[in-house]
């Protein structure tokens, strides 16, 4: 049965119209107490997502490893990797070349032919494994600053609490991961070519 033009029903004979009526409003009462019904279990579906992923998250960045600086005369130096972990070459050369996030490049020439536009704001990194030990780039890549204060290389796993400043995402976190700092410092050492 079609509604006219003002929503009402065609005018049936007699009581008809009522008995209508009321089967069409018991019908789409029945469809909204089941619309409502499922609008709940979906919400609650999708909010037990949400905070299962968000919970997810927090775990992920709460791995923060604290590590100690250390000194030798002149010679700054982190020697424990970060929270222990081994790095991998490969995915730290694979990193260095982002322009998310490490965006190395922007700001330094390495030996990457396949990519264009190094920066040349920084030092070469060519031969970079010969000039300083792992323990010492673990300290420039953590945190340049402990090395030259005025720097405007970005510190990469400095204390959370000290990246107040930083917005967004990166808001209280370290800019990369131990694992990510750490597969750059497998990869950084491999760097024993001075030639540009
Ligand atoms: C915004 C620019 C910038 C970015 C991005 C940057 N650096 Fe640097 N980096 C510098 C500058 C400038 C220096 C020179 C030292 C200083 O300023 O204290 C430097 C120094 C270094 C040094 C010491 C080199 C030497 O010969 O003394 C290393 C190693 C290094 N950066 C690695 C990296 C790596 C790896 C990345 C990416 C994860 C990176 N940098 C990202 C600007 C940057």
């Amino acid at each position: 049965m079609l509604a006219d033009s003002t929503g009402s029903f065609p005018k049936l004979k007699g009581g008809y119209q009522t008995i209508c009526n009321e089967v069409v409003c018991f019908i789409s009462f029945v469809c909204d107490l089941v619309k409502i019904v499922s609008m709940k279990y979906l919400s609650l579906f999708l909010l037990l997502n949400f905070l299962a992923l968000s919970s997810m998250q927090t775990i992920a960045d709460e791995i923060y490893c604290q590590w100690t600086l250390r000194q030798d005369d002149v010679r700054l130096y982190i020697d424990k990797p970060l929270c222990g972990i081994e790095g991998r070459a490969e995915a730290g050369r694979q990193l260095v070349k982002q322009r998310e996030n490490t965006n190395c490049l922007a700001c330094h020439r390495m030996p990457i032919p396949e990519e264009d536009f190094h920066g040349e704001i920084g030092p070469p990194l060519h031969g970079v494994g010969n000039r300083y030990t792992k323990a010492e780039l673990r300290v420039r890549l953590v945190d340049e600053k402990l090395v030259n204060p005025d720097t405007i290389m970005p510190g990469f796993y400095r204390q959370p609490d000290h990246n107040h400043r930083l917005l967004g995402k990166y808001f209280g976190k370290t800019l990369l991961t131990a694992q990510q700092v750490e597969d750059i410092l497998a990869y950084l050492v491999t760097l024993k070519d001075d030639r540009l």
